[in-house]
């Protein structure tokens, strides 16, 4: 049975990937310092799965505890998900993105290379692509920075290749998410953002359910179809899978690659909320506001390239992100 780490394995996206490596019969350690999130989601993950996973609460950060975990198992893979990730809080906190983000980072592959283990999967963003001026995106479109949590995934992705080309053992898949959205379709695992979501869909379905009462749309008069601003949405179950996929490709020996994991199609602000308003029939009040500064008027993916060398490409479209959002926003008022 081949056994992968998972750091930030209680958070939103890990939570999903764990389960579907279990349900694929992988053994999962998950790491995580439950600075975002709660283990009420690792239980979940296990009743769901019928399987256990081995839970470690613990720092990134903290090398000596890191070691003591590399020590008691033989993984042939890590999954690194563990990093903090709100955009605003990332330019009023500029240090502790960077200590988290990228030290964290740091600490994992220094053991990784001690343990010898050398197969790498990240949870890189499409943040990368600064503010493009032309989507579809490709895996070769320029990078660039436009906020401190955009510049750790930045650094960490050119600190991977310098890695890899130093230690050609190394397997490394830089992963590119787009906007990743939803919830597993049994609503007892999803997203559970602490206060105030910085996000769309969490905000949506805050507001759907009452906690909240109107959704500001940042900007009307975007150079897009309706002037609100266009994303490639994903639902996390897509998402998780595509990790699986990527693990596969490493057992090839592929070095470093990246890939995009979008859907390849850009939704509106407003398409989402009539879609969300639609499919759930429920409704979800919102006023035009100003523009939200550093957003880009549209992004989205070319995802070709998972598709042809991961054999990957996503299943559930819009209507089953803001369904599956909806479920376990319903089941679970406040969070976990
Ligand atoms: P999340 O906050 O739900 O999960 C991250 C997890 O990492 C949390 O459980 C947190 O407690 C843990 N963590 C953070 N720092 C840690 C540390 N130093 N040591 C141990 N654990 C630590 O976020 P998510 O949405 O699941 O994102 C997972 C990854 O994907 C992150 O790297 C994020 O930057 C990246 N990403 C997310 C999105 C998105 O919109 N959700 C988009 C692109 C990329
Ligand atoms: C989507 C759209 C907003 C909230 C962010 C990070 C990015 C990546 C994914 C991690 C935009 C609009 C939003 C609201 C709104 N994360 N919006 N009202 O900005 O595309 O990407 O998350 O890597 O790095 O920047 O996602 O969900 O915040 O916004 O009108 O209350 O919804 O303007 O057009 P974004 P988002």
């Amino acid at each position: 049975m081949k056994s992968i780490l998972v750091t930030g394995g209680a958070g939103f996206i890990g939570s999903h990937t764990a389960l579907e490596l279990l349900n694929a019969g992988y053994k999962v350690v998950v790491i995580d310092n439950l600075s975002n999130s709660k283990l009420t989601a690792i239980s979940r993950v296990e009743s769901l799965s019928s399987k256990k996973i081995d839970f470690y609460q613990m720092d990134l950060l903290n090398k000596k505890d890191l070691r003591e975990v590399f020590n008691a198992y033989s993984f042939d893979a890590v999954i690194h998900f563990a990093a903090l990730k709100a955009v605003g809080e990332s330019v009023e906190e500029p240090l502790r993105y960077y200590r988290n983000n990228i030290s964290g980072t740091i600490n994992l592959c220094e053991i990784m290379q001690e343990a010898g283990v050398n197969n790498f999967v990240f949870s890189s963003s499409a943040t990368v692509y600064g503010d493009p001026s032309q989507s579809p995106l490709t895996e070769d479109s320029e990078l660039s920075a436009v906020n401190p949590y955009g510049q750790t995934k930045l650094t960490t992705e050119y600190l991977l290749k310098d890695l890899q080309t130093a230690n050609p053992d190394w397997n490394v898949a830089l992963l590119r998410y787009f906007n990743p959205v939803g919830a597993h379709e049994s609503g007892e695992i999803g997203e559970d953002p602490s206060g105030i979501p910085n996000n769309l869909m969490p905000y949506v379905t805050q507001v759907a359910v009452g906690k909240r009462e109107k959704l500001s749309v940042f900007g009307n008069d975007y150079p897009t179809r309706d002037g609100t601003g266009e994303r490639d949405y994903i639902h996390v179950v897509d998402l998780a899978i595509g990790h699986l996929k990527a693990l596969k490709k490493l057992e090839e020996n592929p070095g470093l690659v990246v890939y995009n994991l979008g859907t390849g199609s850009g939704y509106t602000v407003l398409e989402l909320v009539k879609t969300f308003e639609k499919i759930n029939e429920v409704s979800v009040p919102y006023e035009i506001a100003p523009r939200r500064p550093g957003d880009a008027a549209s992004c989205f993916a070319d995802p070709s390239k998972a598709e042809k060398e991961l054999g990957w490409t996503t299943e559930r479209g819009l209507e089953e992100m803001c369904r599956d959002a909806w479920n376990w926003q319903q089941k679970n008022p406040n969070g976990y």
